[in-house]
């Protein structure tokens, strides 16, 4: 039997974050990808991981016996340098993937309620995420309860209250 377990990101899981990270920015299918290396030293992207480990730092990996195949991260950023789904200093950005081949099997959904709980155990009030609204990941995110905040033409920023 397959089994799947989640657990929280530790020091070895950073390779296989930041490819999470890379997932996520580039997950519209059929549209040309920049090397990975060199994605991750755009600060727009770098600033979701790098110097992972400060205050409001949070991440689960989804494995599947000795396999990585998914994770769930969040950070708090402030009003000088943050992420596209930046509400304020209080409310840590989510950022999801799952690996392309584990997709659609329940996954994504298990690592986002799970991170939920987390946050709530860490007594935020809320967290926010930003995606793209033709990015299938919104129809997850509503069912997570999530709403929308703020937006643009091509992308939304999301809330979901924890209390
Ligand atoms: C978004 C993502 C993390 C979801 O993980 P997953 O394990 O595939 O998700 P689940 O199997 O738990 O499915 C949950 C819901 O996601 C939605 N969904 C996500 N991707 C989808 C897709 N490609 N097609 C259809 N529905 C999708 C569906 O609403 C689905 O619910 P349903 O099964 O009741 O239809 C995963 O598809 C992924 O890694 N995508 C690429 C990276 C990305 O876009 N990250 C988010 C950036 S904002």
């Amino acid at each position: 039997m397959t089994s799947f377990a989640i657990a929280a990101v530790d020091r070895d899981d950073l390779g296989f974050v930041h490819a999470m990270l890379y997932e996520a920015a580039f997950w519209r299918a059929g549209t040309d990808r920049p090397p990975l290396d060199a994605a991750l030293r755009e600060p727009d992207l770098a600033r979701y991981v790098r110097e992972w480990g400060r205050h409001g730092d949070d991440g689960l990996v989804a494995w599947i016996g000795e396999h990585r195949v998914g994770a769930v991260w969040v950070r708090r950023f402030d009003d000088d340098d943050h992420g596209y789904g930046y509400v304020d200093e209080d409310t840590p950005e989510l950022s999801i993937a799952v690996g392309v081949e584990h997709r659609g099997r329940g996954i994504g959904r298990c690592l986002v309620a799970a991170m939920l709980v987390q946050l709530r155990l860490r007594g935020c009030d809320q967290v926010s995420l930003s995606v793209e609204r033709d990015n299938p990941a919104l129809q997850l995110y509503e069912q997570m309860g999530f709403t929308p905040l703020t937006g643009t033409d091509g992308a939304v920023t999301m809330v979901r209250s924890l209390s």
